[in-house]
């Protein structure tokens, strides 16, 4: 028995030769064409709608900006001085806190927050935005929100989240 990856290996080499073997198929030209049509989209990225979303979908539940927001989690300040924000870096950012973030978010609000691509790139461009952040007050969260807000550290939400 070849081990799993040798033999993924052996037959990537044959797929590869079969390829190599075979002339253009007419299905695989219009995959071809289909791939130079298809265009990569990233979603419009508006700092103000991010604060909007931040603050309605309850991220400022655990998190803080400018000392404003639960305290269950990282704060979400602008770091340094970035000259441009990634969207897909920041959703990448989200995906590691992820697993803690999902127990927490279940917890605390009883469901997983769900967001749209155009809803992270909101996000993104809102914790990037000195200006935007700066201007977020105490008076920009409704009471039903702010009565959720969570004060304690997520470790001491629950001790034997560490463990799972
Ligand atoms: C119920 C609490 C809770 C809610 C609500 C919540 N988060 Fe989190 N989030 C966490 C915790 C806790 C972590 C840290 C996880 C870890 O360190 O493993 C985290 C981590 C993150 C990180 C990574 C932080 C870092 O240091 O890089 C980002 C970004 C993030 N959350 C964004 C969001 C956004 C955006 C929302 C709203 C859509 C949101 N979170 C809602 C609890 C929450």
């Amino acid at each position: 028995m070849l081990p799993v990856s040798l033999r993924l290996a052996v037959s990537l080499c044959f797929i590869a030769a079969a390829l190599l073997a075979a002339a253009p198929l007419p299905a695989m030209a219009e995959d071809a064409k289909m791939s130079e049509d298809r265009k990569l989209v990233v979603p419009l990225a508006d700092a103000e709608q991010g604060l909007e979303i931040f603050v309605g979908k309850g991220c400022v539940v655990c998190h803080s900006v400018n000392g404003i927001g639960g305290k269950a989690a990282p704060a979400l300040d602008v770091a340094g001085n970035q000259p441009y924000f990634d969207v897909f870096d920041f959703a990448a950012r989200m995906w590691r806190g992820a697993p803690t973030m999902i127990v927490l978010q279940e917890m605390e609000l009883g469901y997983q927050i769900d967001l749209t691509g155009e809803d992270l790139a909101h996000l993104a461009a809102f914790a990037a935005d000195l200006e935007v952040q700066r201007r977020f007050a105490e008076t920009d969260i409704p009471e039903v929100i702010r009565d959720w807000m969570v004060d304690e550290v997520y470790q001491e939400l629950d001790p034997d989240y560490m463990t799972r």
